[in-house]
């Protein structure tokens, strides 16, 4: 139930959203090899959560992505699909989580294939769900957690307009050595000036 006028929840991700070169889509089975080609990499996982990825392990994954099309509870996700435009390849995908439905919240993460890096997809990508977290579900504020030795990842939340807000100093067990955590966000404001200031979506 929408517990706001205006806002379009609970949200069920099934249309594509078009961008300029991309369409962001929900993932399906038959995406698990894409998947694989880079949650299998060692360069890709350096800073994710989870070690390279088998086959078999990527397969469960997706079927678990293919069930999550719903934002609706604290908790919801969606493992978006990022296919190019020119010709249906799956780049990579953005995860967004809506991370507290009486705080407005949502948790934004993203992963590129590394041959896909460096040509502003991730950027174009996560923009786009920007626009849906806030515009479509009414959203007040996104976060980004990372790894703040993860320099193309920083690089991309300010591209974005994510400000730098946290920097929890050893506070997670990561790869046999304690890590920092980065915190960075945007406000639904930040971003409809971020808006104003950039040419209108394609959509
Ligand atoms: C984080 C990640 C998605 C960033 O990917 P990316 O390709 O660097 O990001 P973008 O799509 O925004 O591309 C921006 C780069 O492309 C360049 N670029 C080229 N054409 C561009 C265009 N048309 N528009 C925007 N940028 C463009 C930019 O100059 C920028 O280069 P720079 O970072 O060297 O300054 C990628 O490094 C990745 O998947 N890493 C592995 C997984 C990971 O660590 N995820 C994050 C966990 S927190």
């Amino acid at each position: 139930m929408t517990d706001e006028p205006g806002l379009e929840r609970p949200y069920t991700f099934a249309e594509p959203i078009p961008t300029e070169r991309l369409v962001l889509r929900p993932m399906r089975l038959a995406d698990a090899d894409a998947v694989h080609a880079y949650q299998s990499r060692e360069d890709v996982c350096r800073y994710l959560l989870f070690e390279p990825r088998d086959r078999a392990r990527v397969a469960e994954r997706v079927t678990e992505y293919v069930a999550h099309d719903r934002l609706e509870r604290t908790g919801d996700y969606v493992q978006i699909a990022v296919e190019r435009r020119s010709d249906g390849r799956l780049l990579g995908d953005v995860y967004f989580q809506l991370k507290s439905v009486p705080n407005r919240t949502g948790e934004i993460g993203w992963t590129f294939h590394p041959d896909h890096h460096g040509q502003g997809y991730a950027s174009e990508a996560a923009r786009a769900v920007l626009g849906l977290a806030f515009r479509r579900l009414g959203l007040h504020r996104v976060v980004a957690e990372l790894d703040p030795r993860n320099d193309a990842s920083i690089r991309l939340c300010r591209r974005l307009g994510l400000r730098e807000e946290a920097h929890f100093v050893r506070d997670l067990w990561f790869r046999g050595e304690w890590a920092d955590t980065g915190v960075y966000a945007i406000l639904d404001e930040e971003f409809a000036r971020a808006g104003e200031a950039a040419p209108a979506d394609p959509d």
